[in-house]
Order: C-alpha cells, then sequence, then structure tokens
C-alpha cells in the first residue's frame, strides 16, 4: 500500500530523513548548553528566582535565539517531511483507494480473514478535530475523497522519516517491544483475544499477530482513512486482524471480551479528561485477570527536558500532549480499579532518538491488571 516516491521525491525524503537526523545528534543538545549558560540566567537575573517548572524554561528558552533557530529548523523538517510524502500520496491517490477497496471486495483468499467495520455516525473528538495534528492537513481522520486512505499511507512514510527508520520496514518496533515485554512478564499466557486502541495503520497491530497467531485480534481507530488503509496494509502482509473505528473512551465491545487491551503512542494524542474514561474502558473490556499495556514515549524528568518533550505541544499540534507531563499513569490506572499497576521504564538500543531530549534511550509501559 505504501505509494512509490518518484527520483526527486525519493531524494527529498532522504534529505528530510537525514536533516531530522542531524538536527537530533548535533543541534538539540545545543539547548541545554543555552539553557544553563544563558537563558537561566537571564530568567534568575529578571525574576529573581530560578526556572521553577517547564513553564517557566518555556519562558526563559523562547527568549534565547538558540532555541529559535533550532525551533525554527525542527518546525520546518517537519513540514518539508509533509511535502515528501504528501507529493506521492495525491500522485498515487486514485490507485490507493483502488487497491482498498480490492482488498475490502476479499479477492484475496486468507486462511483466517480479518474484518473492517466503519461507523460514519461516530463522533471524531476535538482533540483530534480541533487542530492539524503534526501539521498533517485534516489529521488522521478526514477523508478527502469517497474511501479515502491518504492519512494512512501519509503516516506509514512519514513515521518512518519521522523516527529515521528506528521502527524498521514495517515500522513495527513499538509492537515488537510490547510483545517482547508481554512474553516476558507473562511467558504461559496465550491470549485469545487483543485489542489494540489507536492503531492507526496497524505498524505495531501486526507484531501481535506474529507473537500469538491463535488469537483473535481486534484494532480500533477513531479515523476511518487510517483504518481503511490498515486493512488493506494488513491483508497485503497476510494478517488477519479485525478493524473498527470506535472511540477508546466508550466502544461496543461486550464486558470481558478480552484478556488484553494494548494501545502504542495514543495516550499522549488524547486529553487529560479522555485518559480516565479510556481506563475505565480497558477496565470494562478485560476478562478478571486481563491485562492492560499502554506504550508510551517519556516526557522527561528534569524542567528543561519536560519542556522539550512538551516542543511537539507547542509546535507540531500535538496540541493536547502536553497534559502528559505531569500524569501519574499509575495512579489513574489504580483509580480506575486496576490492580497494582505500576511504570516501567523499558531501555531500548533503538528508539525515538530525536524525541529524546533526556540522555536515556526509554519507553514508557504503563502495566496494569485487571
Ligand atoms: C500516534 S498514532 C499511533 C498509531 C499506532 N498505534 C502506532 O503505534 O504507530 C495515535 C492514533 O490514536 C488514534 N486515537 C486517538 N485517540 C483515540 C481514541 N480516543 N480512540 C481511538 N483511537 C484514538 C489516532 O486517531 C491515531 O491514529
Amino acid at each position: 500500500m505504501l505509494p512509490r516516491p518518484n527520483h526527486d521525491e525519493a531524494a527529498r525524503q532522504a534529505f528530510v530523513t537525514a536533516f531530522r537526523g542531524h538536527l537530533a545528534a548535533n543541534v538539540v543538545p545545543g539547548n541545554k548548553i543555552a539553557y544553563e549558560r544563558r537563558a537561566k540566567l537571564k530568567f534568575e537575573a529578571a525574576q529573581g528566582h530560578a526556572p521553577r517548572d517547564e513553564h517557566d524554561v518555556r519562558r526563559a528558552m523562547e527568549a534565547d535565539p538558540y532555541y529559535q533557530f533550532w525551533s525554527a529548523m525542527q518546525r520546518r523538517s517537519q513540514e518539508l517531511m509533509g511535502e515528501a510524502v504528501i507529493d506521492p500520496t495525491e500522485r498515487e491517490w486514485p490507485q490507493l483507494i483502488e487497491r482498498s477497496r480490492t482488498s475490502r471486495g476479499g479477492t484475496r483468499q486468507l486462511k483466517r480473514s480479518g474484518s473492517l467495520r466503519l461507523d460514519p455516525s461516530l463522533v471524531v473528538p476535538r482533540y483530534h478535530t480541533a487542530v492539524d495534528i503534526h501539521l498533517q492537513p485534516g489529521g488522521y481522520h478526514t477523508d478527502y475523497a469517497d474511501d479515502d486512505v491518504a492519512a494512512g499511507a501519509i503516516y506509514d512514510r512519514a513515521l518512518n522519516i519521522y523516527l529515521n527508520g528506528t521502527l524498521g520496514p514495517r515500522n513495527a518496533f513499538m509492537g515488537e517491544l510490547l510483545t517482547g515485554y508481554f512474553a516476558t512478564q507473562w511467558p504461559d499466557r496465550k491470549p485469545a483475544r487483543i485489542l489494540d486502541m489507536g492503531c492507526a495503520i496497524g505498524n505495531s497491530t501486526l507484531p501481535w499477530i506474529d507473537a500469538y497467531p491463535a488469537a483473535e485480534v481486534h484494532a480500533i481507530d477513531v479515523a476511518a482513512p487510517v483504518l481503511r488503509y490498515a486493512h488493506a496494509r494488513a491483508r497485503a502482509l497476510g494478517a488477519a486482524v479485525h478493524f473498527s473505528q470506535a472511540n477508546a473512551e466508550r466502544t461496543a465491545f461486550a464486558t470481558g471480551s478480552f484478556d488484553l487491551v494494548v494501545s502504542h503512542i495514543m495516550l499522549h494524542e488524547t486529553s487529560r479528561s479522555a485518559l480516565d474514561r479510556i481506563f475505565r474502558e480497558c477496565h470494562r473490556l478485560l476478562a478478571p485477570g486481563g491485562i492492560m499495556l499502554h506504550l508510551e514515549i517519556p516526557r522527561g524528568t528534569t524542567a528543561l527536558e519536560k519542556f522539550l518533550f512538551n516542543w511537539e505541544t507547542y509546535n507540531n499540534n500535538e496540541t493536547f500532549g502536553a497534559y502528559m507531563t505531569n500524569v501519574d499513569l499509575a495512579a489513574l490506572a489504580r483509580n480506575s480499579g486496576f490492580r497494582s499497576p505500576s511504570l516501567v521504564k523499558q531501555r531500548t538500543e533503538r528508539g525515538p532518538e530525536q524525541r529524546l531530549y533526556s540522555s536515556e534511550t526509554v519507553w514508557n509501559i504503563l502495566m496494569a491488571q485487571r
């Protein structure tokens, strides 16, 4: 399903990948020096106290020329990335839609077939309609044509560029990380019904099929175009996933119908009030003893790191993401009825390097048992 870039588009995609790698490796670290040696001192002189939290750091840094320079380039890299992936998608748009339609027609027979169920009456939550997330026109959810799949094609290619290819050729690394974690923690469990929330194109869903081929795997998202793409992509890759359009805050699945509910980098793209509802829904959906796992990017520990991680909120239309900065996910899960939830820091060799405004390559895994 991936659109094929022509020579110039491929060159542009390669350039923006390298550009973002350069910013991450060589330019981001200078923010710390600019902060310690200049912005912080200026702030102290003007305010009579050191920056107290990430908001104070932001006030200090937004006036600093080094930060301004990096931030402008980082923003431009996001815009360039969009341009480099949207052009080939637009050129192959009719063919992509046709491929998706054909896959829905079931012309390819799989041993066990997946499915796609869309709900045109679903109200996409405001945390997705209020802004074009990641500067992507229309975000994940907008249909610009009948049976549109463009948002999915754009996400598939852009995610790879955004994370410098660290998720592997099928963008599967996050799913592999979480399946690996689950298998290590519960080697004897073979989940029979798995739900992946906020699946987008199903890139992190497919590793669950690989790890548990006998399981019935469901995947939901609020956005129709990414789901159409996900379904066609999964079929092309020979994986049987049941995709459906639903809000993780409240789904139509029966109470207690899953023994494992997971998500991969979805929570920070919801909202603080949605989070309570999502955890309560996970609790409702799980059978007694079932497991909830949410993989998330870290949000930093020092005020400077928290400020840098929130760059996306202020400059890349992840407008609602900053709510995660100081949220105690384990405490919220406990309030939703889960037993002994904990937030695990998972260190990996591969990771979202350019997002690593801290020195550690870590992912956060919220783990809780029903
Ligand atoms: C960053 S993408 C993650 C996609 C995929 N899980 C991955 O690992 O790359 C977040 C996805 O969550 C979806 N999403 C956000 N809020 C949701 C909600 N309340 N219910 C279902 N999906 C949601 C978005 O539409 C988007 O496709």
